[in-house]
């Protein structure tokens, strides 16, 4: 695992990833190939010894190229379109990214490792508990031998190239491996997720759209965690299985937004320069941040709880998560008050003109 190739490496995960090999692997050559979409960002990799190829997982021959030249000997493969909210307004770039955009990959490698039998590889895939549907309260948690059942076009797509990597391990005998993974939350995380989107809103006194009762549940895994499995698969996975990686923190989604809620008021109470940065923030007014929580109309399909057993990633790869959820979201939530031109630059760019054209129309109808 000399020279990686990171699909994605511009966005939440991948950069999470590519910091954390570096820092555990210094002298491994990592070139990343992102496209750039509106979740990819350049300044992401900033200071981070890695080469950044802006490009499309689509283009077989561009991802031949890169292969060879570069000598690659692991594809890590994080891009992907991931917000379940935009597969459900627009499932197409789902397919296009998530399924088409996969099996290029696995063409072009096919192609490059292949041709040589003996050549060493690893094609690394990362999914998403979603592919296996939601649990009742009750239900044991995900694993490895859940039947798929997904219910978004999101989780659609993340399962159909699950099963073209598995198809090309059985097939073709390429070396390939899986994780998939529960929600993940931490730095660099786009703010259009739960999290940091209600940090944001929290910080400019907007209001918390909380989906339907609130009570659908998650389990939450700090990024470097993600990192940490995905790792240890890269070590020590056994070639064509799949491992769950999750946290061990299911969580409510209204226990989320309530701890972060207090995480604010208490940040505010203790540095009082937070607002003078926020003005408009609900804490920095003697306003409670709870008082910003709004109830919406709920994600149509909206999954009701994810769990996961990581059981197999614990006994075979000695996978454990090193942070709970409190410490993480600690550490999260001061890491967006740090880097607040991260998430302005972000804000002041096309996301903007998104937001307002795809979720204006949606609010007015709810
Ligand atoms: P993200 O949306 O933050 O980043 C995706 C990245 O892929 C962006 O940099 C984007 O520019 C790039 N990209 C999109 N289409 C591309 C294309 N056609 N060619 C090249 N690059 C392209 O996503 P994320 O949250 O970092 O998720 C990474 C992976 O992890 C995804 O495969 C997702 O399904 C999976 N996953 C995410 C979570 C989570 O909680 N975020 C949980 C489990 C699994
Ligand atoms: P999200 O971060 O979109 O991840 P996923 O849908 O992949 O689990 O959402 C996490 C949970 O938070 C999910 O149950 C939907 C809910 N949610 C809200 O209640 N309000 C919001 O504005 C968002 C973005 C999510």
């Amino acid at each position: 695992m000399n020279s990686l190739l990171v699909t994605g490496g511009a966005g939440f995960i991948g950069t999470n990833f590519v910091r954390f090999w570096l820092k555990r692997h210094p002298s491994s050559r990592i070139t990343v190939l992102d496209l750039l979409t509106y979740a990819g960002n350049r300044a992401n990799l900033d200071g981070v010894d890695a080469e950044l190829v802006v490009g499309d997982i689509r283009d077989e021959a561009l991802v031949g190229e890169l292969l060879a030249s570069r000598s690659i000997d692991t594809l890590v493969h994080f891009a992907a379109e991931s917000h379940v909210d935009r597969s459900i307004l627009g499932p197409d770039a789902f397919i296009e990214t998530n399924v088409l955009g996969t099996h290029a990959l696995l063409k072009a490698a096919r192609k490059y490792w292949l041709a040589t039998p003996g050549t060493p590889h690893r094609f690394h895939h990362v999914s998403t508990d979603e592919v296996y549907g939601t649990l009742s309260a009750t239900d044991p948690a995900f694993s490895e031998t859940t039947p798929y059942a997904p219910n978004s076009p999101y989780s659609a797509s993340k399962a159909a190239s699950d099963h073209l990597v598995r198809a090309y391990h059985h097939t073709y005998g390429l070396n390939v491996t899986t994780s998939n993974c529960s929600n993940n939350y931490g730095p660099f995380h786009f703010p259009e997720k739960l999290i940091p989107l209600f940090i944001i809103n929290a910080l400019h006194g907007r209001a918390l759209p909380i989906y339907g009762d609130g009570m659908q549940v998650r389990d939450w895994l700090h990024v470097e965690d993600h990192c940490l499995g995905i790792s240890r698969v890269l070590e020590a996975g056994r070639l064509g299985e799949t491992y769950n990686i999750g946290g061990g923190a299911e969580l409510p989604n209204l226990q989320v937004i309530d701890t972060l809620c207090a995480a604010m008021d208490s940040a505010f109470a203790q540095d009082p320069t937070l607002a003078a940065r926020f003005p408009d923030a609900a804490a920095a007014k003697g306003m409670p941040t709870a008082s910003l929580k709004s109830f919406v109309a709920d994600r149509p399909g909206h999954d009701r709880r994810y769990a996961i057993d990581c059981s197999k990633a614990s006994s075979e790869l000695g996978y454990v998560p090193a942070r709970d959820f409190a410490s993480g979201f600690a550490s999260t939530l001061h890491w967006y008050l740090d880097n607040e031109g991260w998430w302005r630059g972000i804000l002041d760019g096309s996301y903007r003109a998104w937001v307002e054209a795809n979720y204006a129309s949606r609010d007015a109808a709810s």
